[in-house]
């Protein structure tokens, strides 16, 4: 597979909604960074257990954030995209999540980034996680993040799809989870161009 854009490696930053362990969600973050295409650098978040709750009077112009969140912060604003798979708790998204993108607001560090999602809920999930993804997409709306349709997928696992090492074995799903990825090199590159050469 040719480089996202000769020369140039797109940045991505892979972050699961679960805490888990076991989650299938973090297996198909685990797989996306194996089957990443060439020229993409895919790399996972894993501090979303660490960050303190959101408080307005924590995230002051001036004054130092927590390094937690520093470190979060470092992350997106390092990545050129990111990746987001997460599971549905009681209609919404997880709530360590939310706490995550809220931690964005502060720095705008959302602000026009590309986002993408995998949808894993499982064939169990009563709306396929639909409620989830229909409040990630309403979120990320207000921290101004570029939602990169085409390459938003719905993969449904189950947890017997997790294999001893944390990823997911099954090949047509790491099939599936490499062409989400190779559809958000394609529109990374897309946009990387000049708009007056579209
Ligand atoms: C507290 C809790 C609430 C949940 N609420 C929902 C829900 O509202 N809708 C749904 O489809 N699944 C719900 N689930 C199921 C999870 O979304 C599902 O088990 C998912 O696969 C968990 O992802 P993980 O394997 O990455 O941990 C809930 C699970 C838990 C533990």
């Amino acid at each position: 597979m040719p480089d996202i854009v000769p020369g140039l490696v797109a940045h991505v930053l892979l972050i699961s909604g679960s805490l888990r362990e076991g989650s299938t969600n973090s297996a198909a973050i685990r797989t996306a960074q194996q089957v990443a295409p060439a020229g993409m650098a895919a790399t996972i978040y894993t501090g979303m257990a660490s960050l303190p709750h959101f408080n307005p009077d924590d995230d002051r112009e001036d004054d130092p954030v927590h390094p937690a969140v520093a470190d979060l912060r470092g992350h997106i604003a390092e990545a050129d995209a990111i990746l987001i798979c997460t599971p549905e708790y009681a209609g919404a998204l997880p709530g360590s999540l939310k706490n995550l993108l809220e931690w964005t607001v502060g720095d705008g560090g959302t602000y026009r980034k590309p986002v993408a999602w995998i949808n894993v809920s499982g064939p169990a999930a009563p709306t396929g996680g639909a409620d989830a993804h229909d409040s990630l997409r309403k979120v990320l709306g207000y921290v101004h993040a570029d939602i990169v349709e085409p390459a938003c997928t719905r993969v449904p696992l189950t947890r017997d799809a997790v294999a001893d090492d944390g990823t997911i074995t099954d090949v047509a799903a790491r099939e599936r989870i490499a062409i989400m990825l190779s559809t958000l090199a394609d529109e990374l590159a897309r946009r990387a161009q000049p708009q007056d050469s579209l």
